[in-house]
């Protein structure tokens, strides 16, 4: 009796489930006097459209080499990392607007770019083919702020790293101030703060606004953040701390900062200085709706030791959307089109395997998404994975049911088998990264 019970339970439940987952010392460099010379020089001897005289580069050269040898050696002292998604109009204006900030600073900037469709890749390695301070990473086939950040800061070598927008929402005037900072010792991390007295954040709209204050709440009250802009794209890092804190980090979502916080459990000297967020020079903003499911996110994983992981717990609330997909498809096809119960049962779970799919691909691998014809194969893969891992549900609900014949336990032993096996699965064969 509890045996066929826990066959039509089972049988109901398993196919829509089968889609329900469960510090070096600073370098000194001096910016005044000779050493400012020398460092201008530097920066003209680095571009290649200005050549000067042999005797004066020599000259310059052994100035530079009793007063800071990472210069000779065309060592950057700051790489600003900026992370670029159709940015082709911004690009070249932040480039010279870094150039007139940080003179007198060796310094280098690292565009990170998600192979932009407009093609900012081809603007900004047409700067870094004039002036070699100027690099560019094209990653194909991933996307994502955070991550694209943290492969930008991890692909420089100068003991500082600043994150930017390309738009020209942050101010560049503050960068040598924040380096100060981090030189003398004052801090291991400057945030440019929108929310301390002195800064603003003018570019954004109402409504922007309100959820930027809001998200900041939460994260200061949830994870115990002590700063007032932990939602700030704009900061700089002492490299030596940065990589220790690398291997935490998520490379989903945009909250790279609010990210590097907490997971330094406030041992990380913080300083803010204050900036006015401006208004977005060229194209719009890339972030969409969807990133207020990416900070919850990172707030639970962050809440959880990064126990709980926002794409499993997406996974798991598709499959259980995909029960009731599956329970209405199975009532149709019996009340309405008065199928028989095997073809019934089979068409809701092949309706709830599809939509399950659908909906997967468009929030929980959204940065994975597969389009156009990659979809097919994909969706197939998808059906293989659920199958089998049907048969894992089913066997181990048997052997658990054999052991204790309590059959909603049993039941639920075999749903989470087959969560776990469908999660798992489906990174490596569906929305598996390239
Ligand atoms: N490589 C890469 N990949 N870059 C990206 C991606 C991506 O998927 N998405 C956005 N970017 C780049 C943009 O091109 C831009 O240079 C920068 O990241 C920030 O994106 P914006 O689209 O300009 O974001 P925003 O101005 O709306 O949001 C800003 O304010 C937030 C605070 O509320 C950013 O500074 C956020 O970082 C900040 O958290
Ligand atoms: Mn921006």
């Amino acid at each position: 009796m509890y045996a066929r019970l826990l066959f039509v339970v089972v049988g109901i439940l398993a196919p829509p489930l089968a889609g329900f987952p469960l510090r070096s010392a600073p370098v000194p460099e001096l910016c005044l006097g000779i050493g400012g010379l020398a460092s201008e020089a530097w920066h003209r001897r680095r571009r290649r459209d200005i050549r000067l005289p042999m005797n004066e580069a020599i000259r310059l050269g052994s100035e530079t080499a009793s007063q800071d040898p990472r210069q000779t050696m065309g060592l950057p002292d700051l790489s600003v990392v900026v992370p670029t998604f159709n940015e082709r109009d911004n690009v070249g204006k932040l480039y010279r607007k870094l150039e007139a900030a940080l003179s007198g600073i060796a310094w280098e900037v690292v565009f990170v770019d998600d192979n932009s469709p407009d093609g900012t890749w081809n603007v900004v390695r047409e700067l870094a083919r004039q002036d070699s301070r100027v690099r560019c990473i094209r990653r194909i086939g991933r996307r994502g702020l955070s991550g694209a950040c943290i492969e930008g800061i991890l692909a420089s070598c100068a003991p500082y790293a600043a994150v930017m927008d390309a738009d020209l929402q942050h101010d560049e005037a503050q960068l040598p101030k924040m380096l100060s900072l981090l030189r003398n010792g004052q801090a291991e991390l400057v945030v440019g703060s929108r929310y301390i007295e002195g800064g603003s954040a003018d570019g954004f709209d109402k409504q922007r606004a309100g959820f930027s204050a809001f998200a900041t709440g939460i994260a200061r009250r949830v994870l115990g953040i002590a700063i007032a802009d932990p939602m700030s794209g704009f900061f700089m890092i002492r490299r030596d701390r940065f990589e220790e804190l690398a291997p935490k980090l998520s490379t989903q979502g945009f909250k790279i900062l609010l990210d590097i916080v907490s997971t330094a459990h406030g041992e990380l000297k913080t300083v803010e200085v204050p900036f006015t967020f401006g208004a977005r020079l060229h194209g719009e903003s890339k972030l969409d709706s969807m990133v207020a499911l990416d900070f919850l996110g990172l707030v639970l994983a962050k809440f959880t030791n990064d126990a709980v992981s926002l794409r499993f717990l997406l996974f798991a609330m598709v499959g259980g959307i995909g029960l009731f997909v599956h329970l209405g498809t199975l009532f149709v096809a019996l009340a309405w089109l008065g199928w028989p119960f095997p073809e019934a049962q089979t068409a809701g779970a092949l309706v709830a395997m599809t939509s399950n799919f659908a909906l997967n691909n468009f929030l929980t691998y959204r940065d994975q998404r597969l389009k156009g014809l990659a979809i097919l194969p994909g969706l197939f893969a998808f059906y293989l994975v659920c199958s089998v891992g049907l048969f894992a549900n089913v066997g181990v609900a048997f052997s658990v049911y054999d052991q204790e014949p309590i059959w909603w336990l049993a039941g639920a032993a075999g749903a989470l088998m087959g969560v776990v096996w469908n999660y798992a699965m489906s990174g490596l064969f569906v929305w598996r990264r390239r």
